[in-house]
């Protein structure tokens, strides 16, 4: 067991765990970050991304022990952020659990687009599968969130 020393949505926290743990382990299981969603474990649906120094990362097979000494940001980081209110007011999903994943490839864009064209999220969101099929109004609410934030910006 090795001592994990993470910088977690603004907060330093440490854990034990095993070297070559995957950050979902140590986010979900040892320090109750439970947002981020374990599906598919072989970077195939996205439920389980988070943002490591802004880059969308897949958590389910990142290993922990690299995350040291970088940002690490998750959908509890997003309660009062702008995409939460838009996903909630165009109802952006069904089920529900392909959303912590998309939020943070959400947030990675609008962190670095002010002002994304459709094309550019629909990109962002390639890594994701939604098997609700709410990929219309998820798109919509990601345009509408960036759309919130120049707003709160100007
Ligand atoms: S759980 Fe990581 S991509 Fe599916
Ligand atoms: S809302 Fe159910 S998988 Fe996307």
């Amino acid at each position: 067991m090795d001592e994990i020393a993470l910088r977690v949505n603004g907060e330093d926290r440490t854990a034990r765990a095993d070297a070559g743990a995957p950050l979902i382990h140590v986010l979900r299981n040892l320090l109750d970050l439970k947002a981020t969603r374990y599906g598919c474990g072989q970077e195939q649906c996205g439920a389980c991304m988070v943002l490591l120094d802004g880059k969308p990362t897949f958590s389910c097979t990142f290993p922990a022990a690299e995350a040291v000494g970088r940002e690490v940001e998750t959908a509890e980081a997003l309660v009062s952020h702008p995409l939460r209110e838009a996903f909630l007011e165009l109802q952006a999903g069904q089920c529900g659990y392909c959303l912590s994943g998309i939020l943070m490839s959400a947030k990675g864009l609008l962190d670095r687009t002010a002002d994304p064209a459709r094309e550019e999220i629909v990109a962002a969101l390639d890594p994701h599968l939604c098997r609700c099929g709410a990929h219309e109004r998820i798109i919509g609410a990601v345009a509408l969130a960036a759309a919130r934030l120049r707003g709160a910006a100007a």
